[in-house]
């Protein structure tokens, strides 16, 4: 709820339409609490395919299963929400502005707590592309340092989001 809320004010501030955000947002964790296994077996029963990112971290699934939830036990058949409950988690090389919202509520509603979350919440209502890219920099920066693996859709939003190579080993000047 607390996700579906802050979806619709930053909806609001930029002109996306603040019924889907809130949609998405309510139902974007409909998978959350499934193991992996179940997840896994979700995506096998549907016929979807799993990469090797997904198939070591069953856990992102929870955002494709998600959407599918969304379809099949609520109805949910605008392609618009189903993208942003799809995208919620890691992003991807295309993201609308409805994914971008649903995206930034789910990192930085008010619940979550990290150095930096009002700056971002500031952000995010100021500019969507600036908050979108301090978020996935944050992030990849994050599993970096902890030497985790990075998805390749997280890599190649960074990527149309303009960050300079995710990768790259960063030096303190
Ligand atoms: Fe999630």
């Amino acid at each position: 709820m607390r996700v579906a809320r802050f979806a619709e004010r930053l909806a609001r501030a930029h002109g996306v339409d603040t019924l889907r955000a809130r949609i998405a947002g309510m139902l974007h964790d409909l998978a959350r609490l499934y193991a992996a296994e179940r997840l896994l077996d979700e995506c096998a029963a549907r016929g979807l395919p799993v990469d090797a990112f997904e198939r070591a971290h069953p856990i992102v699934l929870h955002a494709r299963v998600g959407a599918e939830l969304a379809r099949e036990r609520f109805g949910v058949d605008d392609e618009s929400v189903l993208s942003a409950i799809r995208k919620h988690t890691l992003a991807d090389a295309v993201m609308s502005p409805l994914d971008a919202v649903v995206y930034l509520a789910d990192g930085i509603e008010p619940a979550r707590a990290f150095d930096g979350r009002a700056a971002l919440e500031a952000l995010a209502f100021r500019d969507l592309d600036a908050a979108m890219r301090a978020a996935l920099a944050s992030s990849i920066a994050y599993l970096r340092t902890r030497g985790l693996a990075i998805s390749p859709h997280t890599l190649a939003a960074a990527e149309h989001y303009g960050i300079p190579d995710p990768l790259e080993e960063r030096h303190p000047a």
